[in-house]
């Protein structure tokens, strides 16, 4: 079994590797065969577009979910111009959490990359939200933005951690981030604007992927709390693949 570090740099050289085998895909032979899969949304890759079609079978009955969004991507800009299985299970938890959950809050989400889980956040009626990340990864959010036609309650905006909180981005109800914890030197920083950003009434939607995290998790224990979500029905299979999906609560 490879070591995670390993696994990590793995991931870096070749990017596509958590891409979905499909029908029409280019695919991948690593997830080919791993339990994951059966969480990850279907997916749709045009190589022409360099476009991933991603469509989530929510378990909302009432409202049949079926969600589906485009989603350039590309690894020039840096890791977060590719779709991350945290983001993914982020966005399909919640859409299964069902059509009123996010209605009319106010949104915010950390390294947003291409700006999926942002998006999805969007698509669910939030009243507004903010895909967030470096300048390099602001071109890829607006075309994603773009081609979803979300620009009534969407919006995207730099924001590097650590820095001030830009004043056109509100306190919000919601923060979300997927996959942010993996490079040590980022972390107070991380640590530094979810204290920022949060208030006691803010929920803050946490999915990351288990590699060398406890100085995170050291700093982030003197502003909040955390508790595993546990009515996550695809919990158990994305534990297994050392992805965690935990809520935030900040100290007062
Ligand atoms: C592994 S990617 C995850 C992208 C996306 N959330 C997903 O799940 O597909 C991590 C993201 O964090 C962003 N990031 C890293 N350091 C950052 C910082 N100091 N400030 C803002 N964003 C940062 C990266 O640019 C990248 O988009």
């Amino acid at each position: 079994m490879r070591n995670p570090i390993d696994d990590e740099r793995y991931y870096i050289e070749e990017p596509f590797r958590y891409f979905r085998v499909g029908e029409e895909n280019v695919g991948t032979r690593d997830l080919a065969n791993t339990e994951l899969l059966s969480v990850l949304p279907g997916q749709h890759y045009s190589m022409t577009e360099k476009t991933l079609r991603l469509e989530f079978s929510g378990n909302d009955e009432k409202a049949k979910a079926m969600i589906s969004i485009s989603i350039r991507v590309d690894a020039s800009p840096g890791c977060g111009g590719i779709v991350w299985p945290a983001g993914q299970i982020l966005s399909n938890y919640l859409i299964n959490k069902g059509s009123n959950f996010l209605q009319g809050k106010c949104v915010v989400e950390l390294g947003s990359g291409t700006g999926l889980v942002g998006l999805i956040a969007a698509k669910l009626g939030a009243s507004k939200v903010w895909i967030t990340d470096q300048a390099p990864l602001l071109d890829i959010m607006q075309q994603n933005l773009s081609m979803n036609s979300l620009q009534c309650n969407c919006v995207v905006a730099e924001l590097d951690w650590g820095t001030s909180i830009p004043a056109a981005i509100p306190s919000p109800d919601v923060i979300l981030a997927a996959d942010c914890v993996y490079f040590e030197p980022a972390f107070p920083l991380l640590v530094q604007t979810l204290d920022a950003l949060a208030t006691e009434r803010t929920q803050v939607f946490f999915c990351y992927k288990k590699r060398a995290d406890k100085r995170f998790f050291g700093l982030l224990k003197k502003k909040f709390t955390w508790a595993e979500i546990m009515d996550d029905p695809n919990r158990n299979i994305y534990n297994r693949e050392s992805i965690t999906l935990i809520k935030l609560s900040k100290i007062v």
